[in-house]
């Protein structure tokens, strides 16, 4: 981590009020799009976004979920999101202090999204913070970041590196994987911006079986061809 908790935490806190403004970007608004459209959430689902901010990512997906529990370790960043929520008349985001190895959740959680946060981190950090949500146990784990899909490259956007840290998209693979997570979808939104989508063993379980079932219809090994 080129910062600790508290110098990240401060710097987003005198950020905070201009933080939506300076959001401009194509690429951000892609990840953003892309991480709130992967996590594909039921109406019943409590979704965790872990570096909430000013609550991108939450407000989106609170009106077609049971709760969105926000946590950020800058509590400027989410009063501007609370601000928000109120404006718009959202009363099922949870929204307090946590971080990524520390997110102080003790419900379960059905699917955990991140966007445009986890860069803060150092790569071992990551690892830990990769288990730490998988220890949570949701289904699905959607992670929008500056990510390095060839060499990292200082002077092209989303990378500073006085204050960022971003992992290549291997390691990120390795580490979700690792803690139990297949990887079912990459993104690349830029050479430096990708959304990945890790799914719990299980599920993946569930799509073999489907293809299997669907391989074993294309046979006629199921009785299916027989219908027709
Ligand atoms: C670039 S903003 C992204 C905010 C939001 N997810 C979005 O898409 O607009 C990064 C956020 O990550 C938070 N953050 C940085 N390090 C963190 C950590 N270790 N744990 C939790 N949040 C962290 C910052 O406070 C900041 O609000």
């Amino acid at each position: 981590m080129k910062k600790t908790i508290e110098e990240h935490a401060a710097r987003f806190d005198d950020h905070a009020t201009a933080y939506d403004e300076s959001q401009d970007s194509d690429e951000y608004r892609a990840a953003a799009s892309l991480v709130v459209k992967h996590a594909s959430h039921e109406p019943d689902d409590t979704v965790l976004d872990l570096g909430t901010g000013t609550g991108a990512i939450a407000l989106a997906l609170a009106p077609d979920a049971e709760r969105v529990i926000g946590r950020d370790i800058s509590a400027g960043m989410m009063d501007e999101a609370r601000t928000k929520a109120e404006e718009v008349g959202i009363d099922n985001l949870a929204l307090a202090e946590g971080s990524f190895r520390e997110p102080a959740v003790d419900d379960p959680v059905d699917v955990v999204v991140s966007n445009f946060a986890m860069h803060h981190l150092g790569n071992e950090e990551k690892i830990e913070a990769i288990e730490t949500i998988a220890g949570l146990g949701p289904r699905k784990f959607v992670l929008g970041d500056v990510m390095l899909f060839g060499e990292a490259d200082p002077d092209a956007p989303f990378y500073s590196p006085e204050v960022d840290d971003p992992a290549t998209v291997g390691m990120l693979a390795d580490a979700l994987t690792d803690a139990g997570f297949s990887l079912t979808t990459v993104e690349r939104v830029h050479d430096q911006v990708g959304v990945l989508v890790a799914e719990r063993a299980a599920a993946t379980d569930d799509a073999e079986s489907t293809t299997n079932e669907g391989a074993a219809r294309g046979f006629g090994l199921n009785g299916a061809n027989e219908e027709e």
